[in-house]
């Protein structure tokens, strides 16, 4: 072993069967560009208002205009080995109004995408919600209203419709968390800062979530693979004393998907928040909510501390990211193994996992060790945690491309491949090369 690479696993020792799925992804409003509703048809989302009306952002008017480079942008996972693509539709461009009349030219476009990947042997792995909900709906109350989660289950079946006969992998929402952090914070769309809308939020989402799985169930062959994809962030207590505000905010924050999904149940810490907050809980939406899910999609990017106030502590000396989230790779294995105790977990695929790091440019090559590092030690902890039982089926790595972190702009680069942000040209970095590596000695044992 070269000393360079001394750190970097091997296949060999990591625990991932043949069956394993190695991929990258990505999400529509962060990568496409194009807009613009008179040339391409697309509806206004929310995240287009969000930014127009913050013009010290950076916009997603172009992102990394993958709407025009589909193309080539297959041929470069194709020639990085890319076994499979997590990638979403945006809503607003399938449905410019989020229902009614449909953007075809919107739609043609999913179709030769997936049509592209199949021809090169990569597996679609379809997200329908990645956060851009058309602004007609948010003008009718967004998420904080019912309605919007029967809007859901209608676009639902239009995709599949078009897509089914051809996609294996159904996800319906991406990280309901931070769809929620929307309507209770300011930071991301559509920005409301009303924390009073949580519950019907969460609850609106959740139904989306399971009327969509009754649609896409009904519509879809029967060995297509439905689930959902959800954040985990485990919360860890600076003192034995946080302990309990330490679980009540996992369970509040991020366990609350997992009960009412896994369960079917909302857990107790959010029962007075739910009485207060008058979300409509009618008969059989808990049923519902908790169909069965053939996949659970798990998101992971760090842990968190918390002291006996509640309040998020940044533990000194610790390595992080440019977002500033600490890098913890044990902390991946054990919510694993937790989660998988506490709900019996369905295969799980972790559908992003990455890094925003800084890149160094060393004689033309995208040097970035620290991102191929993440990376190594990060399916270390996969393999440890399917070594104990877990079952997890694939992994995709966060981002294919540099890409919109959303109000972040374009600076905080999570790609595997660099692109340039005057030419759009794409570079892969060194950990894409490695990655790619990876893949072919997974292959090879085929
Ligand atoms: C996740 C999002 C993804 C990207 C990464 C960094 O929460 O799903 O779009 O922004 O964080």
């Amino acid at each position: 072993m070269s000393r360079e690479t001394g750190n970097l696993p091997d296949i060999s020792e990591l625990a991932f069967g043949p069956e394993f799925l190695f991929g990258a992804a990505t999400s529509a409003y962060q990568i496409e560009g194009c807009v613009d509703q008179s040339t391409y048809g697309r509806g206004c989302s929310i995240w287009d208002t969000y930014l127009k009306d913050r013009p010290h952002l950076d916009s997603g008017e172009v992102a990394i205009d993958h709407y025009r480079r589909m193309e080539s942008d297959v041929a470069l996972m194709k020639a990085l080995g890319l076994q499979s693509y997590r990638f979403s539709v945006a809503w607003p461009r399938v449905l410019p109004k989020g229902f009614g009349a449909i953007n075809t030219k919107g739609l043609d476009f999913y179709d030769r995408l997936v049509d592209k990947l199949l021809e090169n042997d990569i597996i679609p792995n379809l997200t329908l919600y990645h956060w851009d909900l058309p602004q007609v709906l948010e003008d009718k109350g967004g998420w904080a209203s019912r309605d919007t989660a029967y809007y859901f289950a209608d676009y639902a079946a239009v995709v599949a419709n078009r897509l089914g006969d051809r996609v294996p992998f159904w996800a319906t929402l991406n990280e309901p968390e931070v769809i929620v952090a929307g309507y209770i914070g300011k930071s991301l769309a559509p920005g409301v800062g009303d924390y009073s809308l949580r519950m019907k939020v969460i609850h609106h989402l959740m139904l989306a979530h399971g009327f969509a799985l009754q649609t896409l169930r009904d519509s879809l062959p029967k060995d297509a693979q439905q689930g959902i994809v959800a954040n985990l962030v485990p919360i860890d207590p600076l003192t034995p004393k946080a302990e309990t505000v330490a679980q009540n905010r996992w369970m509040r924050d991020y366990a609350v998907y997992l009960e009412a999904i896994l369960k079917g149940a909302y857990p107790e810490v959010v029962e007075k928040e739910i009485s207060k907050s008058g979300v409509e809980i009618a008969p059989g939406d808990m049923a519902i909510i908790s169909g069965h899910i053939d996949f659970l999609g798990v998101n992971w990017y760090l842990r968190m501390v918390v002291n006996e106030r509640d309040r998020v502590v940044d533990v000194p000396d610790v390595p992080r990211t440019l977002m500033g989230w600490e890098i913890r790779a044990e902390a991946f294995t054990r919510t694993l193994l937790a989660i998988h105790e506490e709900y019996r977990l369905p295969p799980v695929y972790i559908t992003e996992n990455g890094a925003a790091l800084q890149d160094t440019i060393v004689g033309g090559e995208i040097e970035d060790k620290g991102r191929r590092k993440y990376f190594g030690d990060h399916l270390r902890a996969v393999s440890d945690a399917v070594k104990q039982g877990v079952d997890v089926r694939g992994y995709y790595a966060w981002s294919l491309f540099d890409n919109l972190e959303w109000s972040l702009g374009y600076q905080k680069t999570f790609g595997i491949v660099h692109v340039d942000r005057k030419t759009m040209e794409r570079t892969p970095k060194l950990s894409a090369k490695w990655y790619a590596s990876l893949i072919a000695q997974h292959r090879e044992r085929l």
